[in-house]
């Protein structure tokens, strides 16, 4: 099989290639990434001369590139987007640009090159926000996306959908909760509160810590993916959790406890403009229909990531202290 994976240098996209080249040592995959301050060609070095991989600098949002790249091509796995929330905030301008008409171009160059299935990475953020009793978000949940980067992905999925219903695409969607896992860029809460304390810094964490998500390892992410992609329904969605919702409060401390800090790194810091309380999957679907499930548990997982940043430092540091570093004076003062 040849498959195009757009943003496979991100933080997924990346631990997914990994994952499908070992996995599936004889298909071919070209990746597509414009390599953002989020892309970074270090995640994929253990690939890079297979010669099964091919990486191209380009933006999804060049038609001229992408019906170039999409001929040949069987699948195409689109995980390429503006991910962070903070970032939207100051400005969702890249986030439109990219999550909607860089989705709709690759929609476009599938419809018009024949036999191509199109799998859409998305998020449970385009569900909105959960009560903290309220029953957990599921493929029957209705949009109603909060920030301006879940309402750029809801867009996107919106469009998906439409290209199934209008032009027959052969497309699939799956809807993820929080990942976790080496390769993630230290702008997200782990490894932005992990590398922080491995430089002996303080951590800031947003309002009253009381908000929730539901974590999952990138890998086991990875595994659904792939399940989707071989398993899953033509024009379906499907929800991908965790099932480990903790509060952003607990998540630090227990960070916290595994470096051997103490609660005086942490810094209250104002709280995210419109933040989402809770997120939280049910995965009813996936296991029934697929068989899937996630199998690290969180205490494993967040162990073998810390141990990876501890065991990396090069691979972060680079980043923290390159030109990404304002960015980091501004948002955090350090
Ligand atoms: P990331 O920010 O780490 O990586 C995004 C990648 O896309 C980068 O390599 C970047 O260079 C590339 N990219 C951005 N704009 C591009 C463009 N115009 N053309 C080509 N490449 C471009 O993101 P991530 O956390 O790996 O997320 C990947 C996908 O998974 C996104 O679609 C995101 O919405 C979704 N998702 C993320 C999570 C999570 O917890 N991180 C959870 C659920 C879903
Ligand atoms: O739910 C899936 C989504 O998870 C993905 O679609 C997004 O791409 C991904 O970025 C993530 O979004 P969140 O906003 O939930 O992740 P983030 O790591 O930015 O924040 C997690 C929680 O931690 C959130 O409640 C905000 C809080 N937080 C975050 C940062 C960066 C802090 O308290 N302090 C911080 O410095």
């Amino acid at each position: 099989m040849k498959i195009l994976v757009t943003g496979g240098a991100g933080f997924i996209g990346s631990n997914f290639i990994n994952y499908w080249l070992e996995k599936y040592s004889n298909d071919k995959i070209i990746n597509l990434d414009i390599l953002t301050y989020a892309g970074n060609l270090d995640n994929l070095k253990t690939i890079e001369s297979n010669p099964n991989y091919t990486f191209v600098k380009g933006d999804i949002c060049d038609e001229r590139l992408v019906n170039e790249l999409v001929k040949n091509i069987d699948l195409i796995v689109h995980f390429a987007a503006e991910s962070h929330v903070d970032r939207s905030v100051v400005s969702c301008e890249d986030f439109i640009r990219t999550n909607v008409n860089g989705t709709r171009v690759l929609l476009d160059a599938a419809k018009n090159n024949k036999g191509i299935r199109f799998h859409h990475i998305s998020t449970d953020e385009v569900f909105g926000s959960l009560g903290f009793s309220d029953p957990k978000f599921n493929e029957f949940t209705p949009y109603n996306p909060k920030s301006p980067y879940s309402a750029s992905k809801a867009a996107s999925d919106h469009l998906v959908r439409a290209y199934f219903h209008t032009h027959k695409l052969p497309i699939t969607i799956s809807n993820c909760s929080n990942n976790y896992g080496e390769y993630q860029f230290p702008e997200k809460l782990i490894p932005l509160f992990v590398t922080n304390l491995l430089e002996g810094k303080k951590i800031p964490l947003y309002g009253d810590g009381k908000n929730v998500r539901d974590w999952i390892y990138v890998g086991d992410h990875n595994r659904g993916v792939d399940c989707v992609i071989r398993k899953g329904r033509i024009g379906e969605t499907y929800c991908l959790g965790g099932g480990n919702e903790l509060s952003n409060s607990e998540i630090t401390s227990i960070i916290l406890n595994l470096l051997g800090f103490g609660e005086e790194m942490i810094e209250y810091v104002s709280d995210r403009p419109g933040h989402d309380l809770r997120y939280a999957i049910d995965i009813t679907k996936v296991e029934r229909d697929l068989n899937w499930y996630p199998e690290v548990d969180f205490d494993a997982g967040i162990k073998h990531t810390i141990n990876w940043y501890k065991n990396n430092k090069e691979w972060w540091q680079k980043i923290k202290s390159g030109e990404y570093r304002n960015y980091y004076r501004r948002q955090y003062g350090t």
